[in-house]
């Protein structure tokens, strides 16, 4: 079985960036697989699209466009003016930026600097003091939890560990929000669960356990059951740490393909630079509660700030040689 998932991740990582989500099927699901996913990429792609068009008219319109000036299309996912403390302790300030339908946003900052408290906010498992939040397009300040729910099946995210229900299998971890929508038969869920899971590395897992996987592992699992409800953003916290350099590089990988060519919005909170000008449209660096830096990777090249500079070449020190670079 090693061997197997072995050689697996090192057919997976001679792909590369380019080939297909699909190839990776074999022949008896991928019909249904492809059929599953096309539905979610399709509506996602137009939205994608007319975000382009739209930025194209306005970039037409005022050659001064800046990232940090007002978004000029509708954002899919937002933060406005967003506070938040704990007791006394001030962890975000007046936080702007967002995220365009089919953009990636990555969120870099120090350790303890609010990257995983955002991401908590956006999924409203915590509340802002101040600010508004707008996820899936909409004001989720106002929501009920049951309306809650209906955005979180449209913005699903993908904890660092996975955070995956520990008693039961992968597969039924993964087949958990295709059950939940009561519309499909037992042989299409398990076929797309098959398909999933191939689909992210990590095929014929179905029966384990959690517990018995590995945390990039556990990582892919997350993916493919964020993958399930068909969602039209993920948000990643840390997706490519704390894992060997082959795991880091499919999961980075994986990420930039759902991205390409599932046209999923994505936010994804890292520490790995070279990860993050790959794959990111804008940046937003967190320093000391604040945005101090909002916009895109090539405004983030020609920025002069110290501090981001700093930050920029403390990456380098700590992570020399990292494996997802290309
Ligand atoms: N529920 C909570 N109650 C009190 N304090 C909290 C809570 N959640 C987070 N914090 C505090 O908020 C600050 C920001 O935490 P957060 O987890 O967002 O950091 P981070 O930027 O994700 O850091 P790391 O890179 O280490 O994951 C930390 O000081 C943390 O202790
Ligand atoms: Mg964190």
């Amino acid at each position: 079985m090693a061997d197997e998932n072995n050689a697996q991740r090192a057919d997976a990582g001679e792909q590369g960036d380019d080939s297909k989500l699909f190839d990776a099927l074999t022949p008896d699901v991928a019909p249904t697989v492809e059929e599953f996913m096309s539905k979610a990429a399709t509506a996602n792609e137009a939205e994608a699209e007319a975000v382009e068009q739209d930025a194209a008219l306005q970039a037409g319109a005022s050659m001064e466009a800046s990232s940090f000036a007002s978004p000029t299309v509708a954002p899919y996912i937002a933060f406005e003016n967003v506070s938040k403390s704990f007791g006394d302790f001030v962890v975000l300030k007046d936080v702007s930026f967002f995220v365009n339908p089919g953009e990636t946003l990555c969120i870099l900052g120090r350790s303890g600097v609010g990257k995983s408290v955002s991401l908590q906010i956006l999924m409203g498992f915590l509340k802002p003091d101040r600010g508004t939040v707008l996820v899936a397009g909409q004001d989720i300040s106002g929501l009920s939890e049951r309306e809650m729910q209906v955005v979180r099946s449209k913005v699903t995210m993908v904890f660092q560990n996975g955070a995956l229900f520990d008693s039961i299998t992968v597969g039924e971890n993964v087949a958990f929000p295709l059950r939940e929508r009561r519309d499909m038969e037992e042989d299409q869920i398990l076929q797309i669960v098959r398909g999933l899971l191939e689909m992210v590395g990590v095929a014929g897992m179905e029966n384990m356990l959690p517990s018995d996987l590995s945390t990039g592992m556990k990582r892919s699992v997350a993916i493919a059951r964020a993958l399930a409800a068909q969602p039209a953003a993920v948000l990643y916290d840390e997706p490519t740490t704390m894992v060997d350099p082959l795991m880091a590089h499919l999961l980075g990988d994986l990420i930039q393909r759902l991205k390409a060519q599932l046209h999923l919005t994505s936010i994804v909170v890292t520490h790995d630079m070279r990860f993050a000008e790959k794959l990111a449209d804008r940046v937003v660096f967190l320093h000391e509660g604040t945005a101090r830096f909002f916009g895109t990777t090539e405004e983030m090249r020609q920025t002069r700030d110290p501090v981001l500079h700093e930050f920029l070449a403390l990456d380098e020190l700590v992570l020399p040689g990292k494996a997802v670079s290309s």
